[in-house]
This record gives C-alpha cells, structure tokens and sequence, in this order.
C-alpha cells in the first residue's frame, strides 16, 4: 500500500500511539515508522492500535481474535429489545469476548459463558474478562460439544458465515491478518451456523432464544433451517441488509 491511501485520521492515530513510547524523539519517529511500516503492508489500524471500543466496553485485539464489527454492536442492541433479564447466556464462537463480556456488563446476574474452537481466540477473550473485570465463563468447545449444561435462556451466535470461495475476494486486511477459522463458513457459508441449530436440536434444548449474525445473502437459507421452531424472526442491520436470526424452541 502507498501512503497516499492512508487516510489523514489513521496518520493521526499511528501518531498518537507512537507517543506511547516514551523516549527520545528519535524513539518517538522509530516507531511512528514501525507502525506505519505495519499499516503500509496492510495490517488493521485495530491491530496496531491494540485496543477497540465496543458498545460500552474496551477490548484488546490482536490476530489471536477477529476484530469486533460496528454489526455485532448492532447485535447487541437487538438482544437487549428481544430479552427480559436472561438468567443464563452462551455465547458460541466468541473470538474476543465481546458479545459475552457485553452480556455480562449489561446482565450482571446472568450466569454468562463463551465458547471457541480456537484456544488463541480464548486467550485473549480471558485477557479481556481481566481488563472488564467482568466474571465470563470461557471455556474450549468445538460447538456445544463440551457444553454440558441444558439451562441456556439465550445463546449467541457471530460464527464464520463467508462461503470459502469468497474468502479469496477478501481485502488484505482481513484475509492475511484476521484468524481463517473465524472467517470460513465451509463450502456455502452456511456449514457452521447449521450444524450449530442441529446440536441444539439434537440435545433437545428448549425455552431458549438463538440469536444468530448471518451473511446477508443467506437470510432465504437462513430462515430454511429453522422449519420445526416456535418463532423466527429476520432483523435488518442500519444499512437495511438481513443480518440477524433470532429463533425460539
Ligand atoms: C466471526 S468470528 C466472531 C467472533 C466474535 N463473536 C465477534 O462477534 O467478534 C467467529 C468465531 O467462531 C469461532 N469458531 C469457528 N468455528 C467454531 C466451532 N466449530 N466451535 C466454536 N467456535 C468456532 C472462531 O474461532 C471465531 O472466534
């Protein structure tokens, strides 16, 4: 990438972080330059920056997590809108914690949990329950494979939900940075988000509400695998794309 492409405000950003390294102004110029070296070659302002906002709370990121998008603060909202004080929360497919530790924060007396595949992902969402100081269970789950509890009032999904043949079309930023396996949706995109609604399925959970993020492309799909739930209903994100599922049983 050319500097040129780099917006002032980034400029500015890489700036402000340099000014993190306290020394000489020539420590302070080495590692604008270092910093901006790992911009110019594509890597997410977030990354370099190491910490985002969400909703209300600050998580660190790094290439452990994919970076939290303005989408799932969208999420967020809608829970808040469709739930009356949840006794017990999963989130699946946690990545940093944002969508469990937010639960926590706005849920204090919710029993919350966060699963992931990626031991890397669990990593960083405990580094970020530290920095909250927010009491999150995060445990290793492929799925609800280690899940053993049936008392679930809500589970939260933002799984891969990119059709592996589109992942080639990805900016730089994300498909050379951001972790593959919270990227790939398998052949349509759709493999992990279905084979979570059969695990539900299968191990029988009822009274609960599955708050789903999916591809806006997949709404029609989406809606397909829901065929013997109580009610389903299809939410639009700001840009009026379908973007959320949320399902009772
Ligand atoms: C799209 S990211 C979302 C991360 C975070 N929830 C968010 O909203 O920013 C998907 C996450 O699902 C995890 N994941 C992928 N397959 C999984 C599986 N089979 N079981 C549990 N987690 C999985 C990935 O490791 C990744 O952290």
């Amino acid at each position: 990438m050319d500097i040129r492409n780099i917006p002032e405000y980034e400029l500015a950003r890489l700036r402000e972080k340099a000014k993190e390294i306290k020394g000489s102004t020539t420590d302070y110029e080495q590692e604008y330059k270092s910093l901006l070296t790992r911009r110019l070659n594509h890597e997410p302002l977030q990354y370099i920056e190491e910490y985002v906002p969400f909703y209300t709370i600050q998580l660190k990121v790094d290439q452990r997590c994919l970076i939290p998008r303005p989408e799932t603060e969208f999420l967020i909202e809608l829970i808040k809108e469709n739930t009356n004080n949840p006794k017990s929360i999963l989130d699946v497919g946690t990545g940093s914690g944002c969508i469990a530790l937010m639960m926590k924060a706005l849920y204090p007396n919710s029993e919350v949990s966060g699963v992931d595949v990626s031991q890397e992902a669990l990593s960083i969402a405990i580094e970020n329950a530290q920095l909250n100081s927010l009491a999150v269970n995060f445990y290793h789950s492929d799925l609800l494979g280690n899940v053993d509890t049936s008392d679930l009032d809500v589970i939260i999904a933002n799984l891969p939900y990119i059709p592996e043949e589109n992942l080639v079309g990805l900016d730089k930023e994300v498909i050379d940075y951001e972790p593959l396996l919270a990227l790939n949706g398998g052949e349509d995109g759709l493999e992990v988000i279905s084979k979570l609604i059969k695990e539900i399925e299968n191990k029988k959970l009822t009274n609960l509400m599955l708050c789903l993020e999916i591809d806006s492309t997949k709404s029609k799909k989406t809606l397909d695998l829901f065929s013997n739930w109580k009610e389903v209903k299809l939410y639009q994100d700001l840009a009026e794309r379908d973007r959320y599922v949320f399902a009772t049983r």
